[in-house]
């Protein structure tokens, strides 16, 4: 198994060594253009192993895809992050060219590969390197939901003082102010959270859930790295491993929740072919609403792309 990163930078980073910790790669691949600095971030990675009791090979290259031949999955974080004050969606103009070329020198190298993008804006980022790979719609994801599942999974172990390990939360829409926490989906360890939280709090926790990345861009200046390059490794995991694990994926539908021709985040079950299956929860009206209402934010920022073609 091997698994490409490309872009060194805080969410690459991360992202690689968690994959090289986690041990379900023989080798990982860390690019970036800048020179030296994958080199040097994976080879204080590939220092850590024999202090965490690892064999992954970290190998870093500045700019050769020719050393990222034949990757089984390749994980696009490379892009500009956001500063305080701006939207995911300001980052697209520099960001698609960025995605673009990306994908295109992967693609020569690994025909066969499996993409997960988390370069923002993402939902239409993901779009981009979909475009431009020409691989079929289950090998080109991205990912937002493990993200912002895991910021509401917090906040409610926080709120209810339990461990997060009992938290299940399912999310669906776009990695954007729009995204739909799904109360009535979550659950802490079957038991339905609504029995142990009173609505009050659990909307203040939705809320500070869709604005979970904008917290943390006005805290640090810049976007976040531990949780989204922990939440693509996690992804990259499920696809090594053939786990059929369920996630919240950004995902193209192709009439799922009555939505075509979009990149929009949606349950899964990831397994060593992509996305295995799109599942279909059946919504009420209002949850069906919010998801709509979401699906015409990303649209309007892949129209934007499409326009900028
Ligand atoms: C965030 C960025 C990675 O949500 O989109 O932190």
């Amino acid at each position: 198994m091997k698994i490409t990163v490309v872009g060194a930078g805080n969410v690459g980073a991360t992202c690689a060594d968690v994959i090289a910790r986690n041990e379900f790669a023989n080798e990982v691949v860390l690019l970036d253009i800048k020179q030296g600095i994958s080199e040097g971030k994976s080879l204080d990675i590939w220092q850590t192993a024999p202090i965490n009791s690892y064999d992954t090979r970290t190998i870093g290259s500045t700019n050769d895809y020719a050393a990222t031949k034949d990757s089984d999955i390749v994980v696009i974080t490379s892009g500009l992050p956001r500063k305080p004050g701006m939207s995911r969606d300001d980052l697209i103009s520099t960001n698609a060219g960025i995605v673009n070329s990306v994908t295109e020198n992967i693609v020569k190298y690994s025909p066969n590969t499996i993409i997960i993008v988390v370069s923002n804006p993402l939902d239409v980022m993901t779009y981009v390197a979909y475009l431009k790979a020409q691989l079929p719609s289950n090998k080109v994801m991205g990912m937002a939901g493990i993200l912002d599942t895991a910021r509401y999974r917090a906040f409610l172990a926080e709120a209810l003082n339990i461990s997060p390990k009992d938290i299940q939360g399912m999310l669906l829409g776009g990695h954007g102010d729009t995204m739909v926490p799904l109360p009535r989906y979550t659950t802490v360890s079957g038991i339905p959270v609504t029995e142990l939280i009173d609505s009050e709090k659990l909307n203040a926790i939705i809320e500070r859930t869709k604005k979970g990345g904008g917290e943390l861009v006005n805290l640090m200046g810049t976007s976040a790295w531990y949780a989204p390059g922990a939440a693509a490794a996690q992804m990259a995991e499920a696809i090594a491993k053939d786990s059929k694990r369920i996630f919240p994926v950004c995902a193209w539908l192709n009439g799922e929740y009555g939505l075509k021709d979009i990149y929009l985040g949606v349950p899964v079950v990831l397994g060593k072919n992509g996305i295995e299956k799109i599942i279909e929860l059946k919504l009420n009206k209002d949850e069906m609403n919010l998801v709509n209402d979401s699906a015409k934010a990303v649209k309007e920022v892949m129209d934007v792309y499409d326009k900028m073609k």
